[in-house]
């Protein structure tokens, strides 16, 4: 934003369409909640262009938060395994995965899913070898078919206790399962 200008990159985003996620679509677009997470610091949002004419293929926004575990139906082991240390573990600092959508404007969009975390995985490993970090977390609809896509890529449902019937549902994946050695 800082080569392009606010004006050109405002353009630029609203060429992004997200026909399955009014959500996804308006972070990017209206009214300008990514341009304001970004310069107020709350989150940083990447875009996957197309080499050859710009378009934009993609996108996601990173940021962190807690993962509050009072309630989860977990065992102690796995929350020493999440939190590293302690299995009586409550609270545990996690990247966050805030956004990710396809362009769906782009006929034949070439990314998947795979292909987007792999940027987003590349991201959070820089972050994670300077400020530390041990998860990833994403909140997704309580939607069976994208709870099931997110768990063909390595992520866990965390169940929590009396969650059931909200809207949203927090998966978790480990940093180092996806470090590049
Ligand atoms: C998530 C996403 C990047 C995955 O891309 P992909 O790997 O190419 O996978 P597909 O787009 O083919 O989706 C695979 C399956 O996931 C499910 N799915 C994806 N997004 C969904 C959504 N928003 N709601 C319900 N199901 C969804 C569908 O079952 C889909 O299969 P279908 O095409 O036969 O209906 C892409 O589907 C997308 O941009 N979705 C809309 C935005 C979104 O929902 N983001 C997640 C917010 S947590």
């Amino acid at each position: 934003m800082t080569e392009l200008g606010e004006a050109a990159v405002t353009k630029l985003l609203s060429t992004f369409a997200c026909n399955r996620n009014a959500d996804v679509e308006n972070f990017l677009k209206h009214p300008g909640k990514a341009i304001r997470f970004e310069q107020t610091d709350n989150a940083r949002t990447y875009l996957i262009l197309d080499a050859d004419n710009g378009d934009i293929l993609a996108y996601f926004s990173v940021s962190f938060k807690e993962l509050v575990l009072e309630g989860a139906k977990i065992s102690k082991n796995k929350v020493r395994q999440l939190d590293g240390i302690s299995k009586h573990a409550e609270r545990i600092r996690a990247f966050l995965i805030g956004q990710i959508g396809k362009n769906s404007a782009i006929a034949d969009n070439p990314l998947s899913l795979a292909s987007i975390l792999d940027e987003i995985y590349a991201v959070v490993s820089e972050a994670r070898a300077l400020v530390g970090g041990r998860i990833i977390i994403l909140e997704c609809e309580d939607c069976q078919e994208l709870i099931d896509l997110y768990k063909r890529h390595g992520f866990t449902l965390i169940d929590i206790e009396g969650n059931s019937g909200t809207l949203l549902r927090t998966m978790y994946t480990h940093v180092t399962e996806h470090r590049k050695v």
